[in-house]
């Protein structure tokens, strides 16, 4: 059936990559001043998998991917739009093009969005929007980053928390509708709490003529700020789309939240009264992917047939901008 806007949407497929490197809380401690103690209990993050410097994002994107069309059961051909959500584009003038020749999905319009650890949750109201106006039929949405490329590795405040990977979902319009309900949100006065900004240079290139000639500078969080944030603002949002989706929390399946730290999630689930058997958590073996935590775990829990056809997931995402965001949809046709 569809509903009284347009198509419904319905999410068929999922597909996650990661590198194989992997880099444990003990390499940390020969690294900066920390402990394998400290980081799991702060964090609850043991390793994470790290791109050396022959991997780019294209190739793990396109992986996932692949998992996700296949799992659909559709060919690339037959995708009209891919949305890459990333804040580590292989080309700043985009990276979702390279994925598309890659793929072979000749008919695909694709281009990159940014939002960085919400950018998963962002991708997929846009891809929803699509569909739901009947513009595209099938959408092909890739959360990926490789963090590792601009984390500062001497500041122990931050290094202990990224990993690199990508995750995807194939979304389509379906005869029933499952996407059903978000909420998002930015607030730009908190920007400077975590960013990876550009440094200008000036650099004058004919008399009187200065351009700007900079760099990126590596990650900055003051983490604090970011975990109250958190932890505040996360189940508030969960809240404003379970109310548009018109259900209460009690009848969610899964709250599948960005994957930041362990001590964020169980204090989100607690505000919102979600015991701990339905909050999904794979940080102990990724840490913090960014963009492609929430896929990453969506597709673990899909493939170890955890999650079930018609669950309700509950996903949040959050990080810079500030940004955050909850979509509510049912898993599977
Ligand atoms: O993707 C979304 C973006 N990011 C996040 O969601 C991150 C949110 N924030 C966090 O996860 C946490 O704030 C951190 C894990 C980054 C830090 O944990 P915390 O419990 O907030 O620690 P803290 O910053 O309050 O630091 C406590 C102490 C400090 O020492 P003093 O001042 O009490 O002597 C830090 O210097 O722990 C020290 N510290 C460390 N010690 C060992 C900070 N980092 C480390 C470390 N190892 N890696």
């Amino acid at each position: 059936m569809l509903n009284q806007v347009g198509a419904g949407v319905v999410i068929t497929g999922t597909g996650s990559a990661t590198p194989e490197m992997t880099l444990n809380n003990h390499h940390l401690e020969r690294m900066v001043e920390t402990s394998d103690e400290w980081i799991t209990a702060r964090t609850g993050i043991q390793e994470r998998r790290l791109a050396d410097a022959q991997g780019s994002l294209s190739s793990i994107a396109t992986l996932a991917a692949q998992g996700a069309i296949a799992m659909a059961g559709i060919a690339a051909t037959d995708l009209d739009l891919i949305i890459l959500a990333t804040s580590t584009p292989d080309d700043l003038f985009g990276t979702a093009g390279q994925i598309q020749h890659h793929l072979g999905a000749s008919q695909a319009v694709a281009f990159d969005m940014t939002a960085a650890c919400s950018g998963f949750v962002f991708g997929m109201v846009t891809a929803a929007q699509f569909i739901r106006t009947g513009a595209y039929k099938n959408v092909l949405l890739i959360g990926a980053d490789i963090l590792s490329r601009w984390v500062d590795w001497s500041d122990r405040g931050t290094c202990i928390l990224f990993g690199d990977g990508a995750g995807a979902v194939v979304m389509q319009a379906g005869e029933s509708d499952r996407f059903l309900g978000f909420e998002l949100r930015s607030d730009g006065t908190q920007n400077s709490a975590l960013q990876l900004a550009y440094r200008a240079q000036a650099k004058e290139i004919v008399n009187g003529v200065n351009v700007a000639q900079g760099n990126f500078q590596p990650i900055a969080m003051n983490g604090k700020e970011v975990y109250r944030f958190a932890v505040q603002k996360v189940p508030e949002v969960v809240e404003k789309a379970l109310f548009r989706a018109n259900l209460s929390a009690e009848q969610i399946d899964w709250l599948l939240l960005h994957q930041a730290n362990q001590r964020i999630l169980d204090a989100v689930a607690q505000r919102l009264n979600i015991p701990t058997e339905k909050v999904l958590s794979n940080l102990a073996r990724y840490g913090n992917t960014s963009a492609a935590s929430i896929p990453l775990a969506l597709d673990e829990a899909v493939r170890q047939k955890k999650i079930h056809p018609g669950d309700i997931i509950a996903a949040a995402g959050f990080g810079a901008g500030l940004t955050w965001g909850a979509a509510i949809f049912r898993w599977g046709r």
